[in-house]
């Protein structure tokens, strides 16, 4: 065990939540629908998750078929022939749970730690006030309140979810005008800017 698990970082982390959300996001013509969740948005955000050892991974969505196929796909590398091929990535899925509704979410979390998380919302595009994310991190660090990181698929989480949310992560804003993150990389650098050690506090 390495001593950065007991960092204020860390442990920020290990009360720390990401989602996945498929419903309500936009489509390309701006509708509100439901996407199909994809397998590397599984696999890739739990590795992400068990990096920068967050507590679980939500993946949300409202159709009964979807989340059976992610229960399946998540069988296979915990139970079925995938077992035995990759511990690693089993070890990832662990972090994995399949729920209906944010709300699902939310009240699990709150049930684990005794009060409701403050869900932050996550987006490319400016939707109002936001927080960084050292200024999260310092102010959550001094806190023992729960984290829950909702990030979007599709075109992103629609501005009425953004609305409802706690508070919001000012987007990752790159050097060059290109501003089309997929989820697993928008993950995965936010991750780091609120968990890594060089981070601060
Ligand atoms: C809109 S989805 C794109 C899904 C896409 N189909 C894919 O391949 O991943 C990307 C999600 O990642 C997050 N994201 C992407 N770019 C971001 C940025 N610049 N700042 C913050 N979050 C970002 C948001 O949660 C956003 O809803």
């Amino acid at each position: 065990m390495s001593a950065q698990v007991n960092s204020p970082a860390a442990r920020l982390a290990s009360r720390s939540y990401v989602a996945l959300v498929h419903h309500p996001v936009y489509d390309k013509q701006h509708q509100v629908v439901s996407t199909s969740v994809t397998n590397l948005d599984i696999h890739d955000i739990a590795r992400s998750c068990s990096t920068y050892g967050v507590a679980g991974y939500y993946v949300v969505h409202p159709v009964a078929a979807q989340r059976q196929l992610v229960e399946r796909i998540l069988g296979y590398w915990n139970e079925g022939p995938g077992q035995s091929q990759n511990d690693f990535r089993r070890e990832a899925l662990s972090y994995v749970r399949v729920v209906p509704s944010m709300d699902e979410a939310i009240d699990a979390i709150q049930r684990e730690h005794g009060q409701r998380p403050s869900v932050i919302g996550t987006s490319a595009r400016p939707t109002g006030p936001a927080v960084s994310a050292p200024a999260l991190r310092a102010e959550f660090a001094a806190t023992a309140r729960p984290l829950l990181l909702v990030m979007g698929t599709g075109w992103g989480l629609t501005n009425e979810f953004m609305s409802s949310v706690d508070r919001v992560l000012e987007p990752i804003q790159g050097t060059a005008p290109y501003n089309h993150l997929s989820v697993r990389s928008a993950t995965a650098i936010i991750l780091d800017r609120l968990f890594a050690e060089e981070a601060g506090t």
